[in-house]
This record gives C-alpha cells, sequence and structure tokens, in this order.
C-alpha cells in the first residue's frame, strides 16, 4: 500500500510513538535520557514529553520527567506493531500491522484496506474501539485496553460457500492461544463463541467481499475480553473475561502473538489439506460439535434440537426431535 493511502488512515497511531515504546521496553533496566530519545526517534523532547503522557494514560508505567529522563517497569501491555512484527517473522502477519489507539471498528479499517489492494495478512489492531461490532448487528464492548481487537484482511483462493470454515479457523485459534492461561479448558460454540464456564469471553465476526464463484478479500476479526474486572450489566450474566476468570491480569500481547501464530498453522492447513482437519479439530475442541440439546435461532425461526456434526462446509447439522436432520448455515446457537 502507497504511503499517500495509509497517511489517509485518520487515527492510525504514530510509527515514531511506536519507535519510543520499543526503544524504553528494549532498555527497560535504564534511564533513557529525553535528549537521546527525541535524537533516536526524530522528535522534539517536548513531543516526547508528550507522548510520555499518552502512554501513561493508556497505563504504561513510564517513570522519569524531562529533565532526568525516563525509564519503563517492566514491557508494556500496549500492542505496538514494533514488538509483534519482530515475534511474527516466519508469518504474513509481520510486515503490515496497522495500530490504532482508538478506532470505530478495526473490521471497517480492513474492509477499507481490502478495497484498497492491500495485501493479505494485513493486520488491524486497535487499544479501543468506538463502534466494535458484533454479529447479526449487535454491538462488540470494547473498553480501552482491557480486550484485544483485532481484524485479519486474508486473499484466500476459495469459494464463497467455504468462507464460514474462516471463521472456524480463526475460533480454534484464538481458543489454543488462550488455553493454556485458564485451568478450565475454553469452549467453542458454533459458529464462533469461545466460552469458559458457560459463559462468552471471545466472539468472531467475518466480512468479505465476493463475486459468487470467489472471494476478493475477507476480514475475520476477533475480539477477546482479557483483562476487563466488570463487564456492563446487559452481558454480565452471559459473557465474562480472562481476568474475571483466573482473578489476575494476562498479557494481551503474549496472547496475541499465539493467537497470529496459531491463525498461520491452521489457515494452512486449512488451504493444503482442505476442511477435513479444520472439522476434525473442531469436533475435538468443541462439546457443541454433536450430542448437545440447543436452541436455534435463524432469521425465520426457532428450534429446539440436537447438534449432528459439521458438514464439510462449516454448516452445523441439527437433529429435530421428529428425526429430521437440519442444516444450520447461520444463526444463533445457545444450549437448551
Ligand atoms: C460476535 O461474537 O458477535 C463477534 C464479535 C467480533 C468483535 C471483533 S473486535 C475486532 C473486530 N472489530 C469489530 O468491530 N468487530 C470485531
Amino acid at each position: 500500500m502507497d504511503s499517500k493511502r495509509l497517511k489517509d488512515i485518520r487515527g492510525l497511531t504514530d510509527r515514531r510513538i511506536d519507535a519510543l515504546l520499543t526503544l524504553l521496553s528494549e532498555n527497560s533496566t535504564i534511564v533513557v535520557s529525553g535528549t537521546k530519545i527525541a535524537k533516536e526517534i526524530g522528535v522534539s523532547k517536548d513531543t516526547v514529553w508528550r507522548w510520555v503522557q499518552k502512554l501513561r494514560a493508556l497505563g504504561v508505567g513510564v517513570n522519569g520527567h524531562p529533565s532526568k529522563g525516563y525509564h519503563i517497569a517492566r514491557i508494556p501491555d500496549i500492542l505496538a506493531p514494533k514488538l509483534i512484527s519482530r515475534r511474527l517473522l516466519n508469518t504474513p502477519y509481520w510486515k503490515r500491522i496497522y495500530h490504532f489507539f482508538k478506532v470505530e471498528s478495526t473490521n471497517d479499517i480492513a474492509m477499507q484496506l481490502g478495497e484498497e489492494g492491500e495485501a493479505h495478512g494485513a493486520i488491524v489492531l486497535a487499544e479501543e474501539q468506538t463502534k466494535g461490532r458484533g454479529r447479526a448487528g449487535r454491538a462488540w464492548t470494547s473498553e480501552k485496553s482491557s480486550g484485544i481487537y483485532c481484524s485479519v484482511l486474508l486473499r484466500p483462493q476459495i469459494s464463497p460457500s467455504q468462507a464460514s470454515l474462516l471463521t472456524l479457523v480463526a475460533g480454534l485459534a484464538a481458543r489454543d492461544a488462550v488455553a493454556e492461561e485458564l485451568h478450565a479448558t475454553p469452549d467453542i460454540r458454533w459458529p464462533n463463541d469461545l466460552l469458559v464456564g458457560g459463559k462468552k469471553f471471545c466472539g468472531i465476526l467475518t466480512e468479505m467481499h465476493a463475486e459468487p464463484d470467489r472471494v476478493n478479500y475477507a476480514v475475520v476479526g476477533i475480539g477477546i475480553n482479557v483483562n476487563q474486572s466488570r463487564l456492563p450489566a446487559e452481558i454480565a450474566g452471559v459473557a465474562t473475561s480472562l481476568r474475571l476468570e483466573s482473578g489476575h491480569n494476562h498479557s494481551r500481547l503474549e496472547i496475541l502473538i499465539r493467537l497470529l501464530r496459531h491463525l498461520d498453522r491452521y489457515y494452512n492447513q486449512f488451504l493444503t489439506d482442505g476442511p477435513q482437519p479444520i472439522v476434525r479439530r473442531f469436533a475435538e475442541v468443541s462439546s457443541y460439535f454433536q450430542g448437545k440439546r440447543v436452541r436455534i435461532t435463524t432469521a425465520t425461526e426457532s428450534f429446539v434440537g440436537t447438534t449432528a456434526g459439521l458438514e464439510l462446509s462449516g454448516v452445523l447439522r441439527v437433529a429435530r426431535d421428529d428425526g429430521r436432520v437440519e442444516p444450520v448455515i447461520s444463526g444463533d446457537v445457545v444450549e437448551a
């Protein structure tokens, strides 16, 4: 993507703030003078001070002041591109990471990038979303610096009918990324909800631009509730965060890196070996795959049945009580 278009993306984090964060993180044991920082990242000492204040407002523990220099107590949990890209060198994601402090929706930006011809593997990250979107027109609560709000631009050579498998691929990746953070095993509720103790902490919104026979580009948007210490009253009964489950904070940076590595692995497996291994893995890790009593709500009806596996297109099969097996292409699933 050329730099002119890049400049048009309002709110993109200044690469020099990213450089400031990296510099402080790499020198976390020493005090770095404001003059040295200013020189290295190419801004005035006043700007360094302003940006330090901005980072503090985001919870980054920067000690010191302009005359003494600055010092960071520990690697900050900001999803800064420079800190991420060096950990993803063997994936397609390291090259184009778009970071925002505040954005309406990372999916919107990623769709815009797709439209403008940005390459496969571009990542859009935000510390906060003001209009985070969920499935079926719902909102996704995206409080500042406590969750992971990530959209991935993909250009798979698949037909639109296979696109729902991308959601499964992303769900499996997110599941593996958080599994080691929790004592309880996370579950996947078809097609895209990650649950722990029956409550949702991660959702995936896949959107695409397609022609009848091929996908031009797809955006997989992943939201994970990580360090929220409370959730809005209207969702608190059905939603949770990793922190609420474990009682301590988790590193968003580490979870995101694992998420993208697993995503790369499952995505390549899907393109190379087709849907079978993805569906097989889903069967291993989701209690919703088979034999679960569920209520299905689609655009046209609501009914109770028992799950009966997935088709290779990712469609859920549900056996009605009269024995008829219904393919569910999209809809809400809850345990009945
Ligand atoms: C759902 O479960 O309804 C899907 C939620 C998806 C939320 C993510 S957060 C990053 C990306 N940007 C958005 O606006 N939505 C997705």
